[in-house]
């Protein structure tokens, strides 16, 4: 398709005068076609149509998850592309972008792509990022989105009905786990600095001091959230798991008791509800029970785990997360959104004033008495995008049962696949997951092949993703070095996984004969 030299009319504008849009003479298009205007909506609708077809053709005629190419392999192509002399046309920049993208992307709607916490995406929901990227809504402020700020608003609400905080929780759409995670650490050290009453000065001498207490399970972003808001390096205490691998209460009475002890208040204790490789879930009600006794901030990190929020048969998997001061959720993992879609509540939105502040341009303070809703005084970003949309339209289309049944498919699927390597002696597999991951090795026998099964599970991971025909994630356990399948899937079958798995042991013997024959050329005859 050429949109270079192609006037475009809107009907609305040949309608209102029955002449042709004043946008200029006729004759090749410039800069000002491809705004979208009122003079432009036609060519908007051809533009995505073909974008639409294009990315339709792929993911309908995907077999495989991945190429297999290599950064080496691409990295030329791209680099080849001469950024100062465009295209001007559609379809040959399509063309383009399917040599250096859509060819050799990653598709997660792939029944065999079992790597990372990524989900393939509702339709709902894709419609919903079509609408807010035209609009183009910017969430920081009532005058720059009207009804999204509302909309934003409702689904906090609901989500956190959902949860169980109470009538004064609130919340804020945010990027993603990583950054829910960085506000809620951002407004326990704030309140952990007014309860120790440390003005400007004793602000210095407390930071150093203050920790967080999470499992050795939970996720990293903590960690460089304790970094970016000045902790000390010793800021987070991994906590010690139980057998299931979820946050062990005895270890935590402990070191809630050293922290005591040894004058180092704790800003907050972070519970993990579905963690990142394991898929378990911290006995919350415990958990919480030591934090209200303590008076410690409580920060559910459900980012993954928020799915059962909506799940028909496993909400009580949940229980306790209630009592939370604050809780993300990533509607991007387990809600079948696109990224970035996620969010951090609050019990009481009072907390969330650590994250105002006031620009004469945007938000002035007087605006709070007019009650006029600014979303940026609750968040940490400024111009925002309208992700929210994507939620709500998939509530509206599809309806929170529906997302609750596609999450509750998956975990089901995870039990099947637990229990299919369980059986299998050639496997050993670590705790069963309460959501949808398998952590795993291929074990060989005993004797020589077994002192490389560190080696054999490395190599038939990167030989499967080097063959394109699965996608499985690595993780290291104990010291040593784990497979795992995250199944968000619900198209993902057994015989997938069984196929997978048969996949995983010819890879691993082929890398075993290949050692141990070498092994016996070098020895000496
Ligand atoms: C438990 C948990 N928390 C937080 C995150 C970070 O989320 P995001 O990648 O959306 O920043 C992840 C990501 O996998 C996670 O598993």
């Amino acid at each position: 398709m050429r949109l270079q030299g192609q006037r475009v009319h809107s009907a609305r504008s040949e309608a209102a005068d029955g002449a042709p849009p004043s946008a200029g003479p006729a004759g090749p298009a410039g800069p000002r076609e491809q705004l979208l205007t009122n003079d432009t909506a036609a060519a908007y609708r051809q533009v995505l149509a073909e974008g639409v077809e294009r990315v339709a053709d792929r993911i309908a005629g995907t077999r495989h998850p991945f190429t297999g190419i290599t950064p080496a392999r691409l990295a030329p192509q791209v680099a080849g592309i001469d950024l100062d002399r465009p295209l001007g046309d559609v379809t040959a920049a399509l063309d383009e972008l399917d040599t250096v993208y859509l060819r050799d992307a990653v598709y997660f709607h792939h029944p065999r792509y079992l790597a990372h916490l990524n989900c393939p995406v509702v339709i709902p929901a894709l419609l919903g990022e079509a609408v807010l990227t035209a609009v183009n809504s910017s969430l920081d402020t009532w005058d720059q989105s009207a009804g999204g700020t509302l909309i934003e608003q409702r689904l906090i609400d609901w989500t956190a009905e959902r949860i169980g905080l109470g009538p004064a929780a609130d919340g804020i759409f945010t990027s993603g786990g990583t950054q829910s995670n960085l506000q809620a650490m951002l407004l326990a050290r704030e309140e952990a600095c007014l309860a120790a009453g440390a003005g400007a000065a004793e602000r210095a001498a407390l930071l150093p001091r203050l920790r967080i207490l999470t499992s050795e399970a939970g996720h990293f972003s903590i960690r460089k959230a304790a970094t970016l808001l000045g902790l000390s390096p010793e800021a987070v205490v991994p906590l010690a798991t139980d057998d299931r691998r979820r946050m062990s209460p005895a270890a935590l009475a402990r070191e809630l008791d050293r922290c005591r002890r040894e004058d180092l208040p704790v800003m907050a204790v972070v519970a993990t509800a579905g963690t990142t490789d394991f898929g378990t879930i911290d006995p919350l009600p415990e958990i919480a029970r030591q934090c209200a006794e303590a008076g410690v901030w409580l920060h559910v990190d459900a980012a993954y785990g928020c799915g059962l929020l909506v799940s028909p048969t496993r909400r009580h998997l949940l229980a306790g997360i209630e009592q939370a001061d604050s809780v993300t959720v990533d509607y991007h993992k387990s809600f079948f959104q696109p990224v970035s879609s996620s969010a951090l509540l609050v019990r009481d939105r009072v907390v969330l004033r650590h994250a105002t502040y006031h620009a004469d341009y945007l938000n002035p303070a007087r605006m709070v008495e007019q009650r006029i809703p600014n979303q940026v005084d609750k968040s940490l970003q400024t111009t925002r995008r309208f992700d929210a949309l994507k939620l709500w339209l998939t509530l509206r289309i599809m309806g929170a049962d529906g997302i609750g049944a596609l999450f509750d498919e998956v975990v089901d699927r995870a039990a099947g696949a637990w229990e299919l390597l369980e059986a299998d002696p050639r496997f050993e597999v670590v705790t069963r997951s309460q959501l949808s991951t398998v952590v795993f090795r291929y074990l060989p026998e005993p004797g020589p092949a077994r002192d490389l099964a560190d080696e054999a599970n490395l190599y038939a991971r990167e030989a499967l993703a080097a063959s394109g025909a699965a996608l499985v994630a690595g993780t290291r356990v104990d010291g040593r070095h784990y497979l795992k399948f995250t199944l968000l899937n619900p198209a993902t079958t057994l015989d997938d996984v069984a196929q997978v798995r048969d996949l995983i042991v010819t890879h691993a013997r082929q890398y075993l004969t290949e050692r141990l024959d070498r092994r016996l050329q070098c020895q000496p005859a």
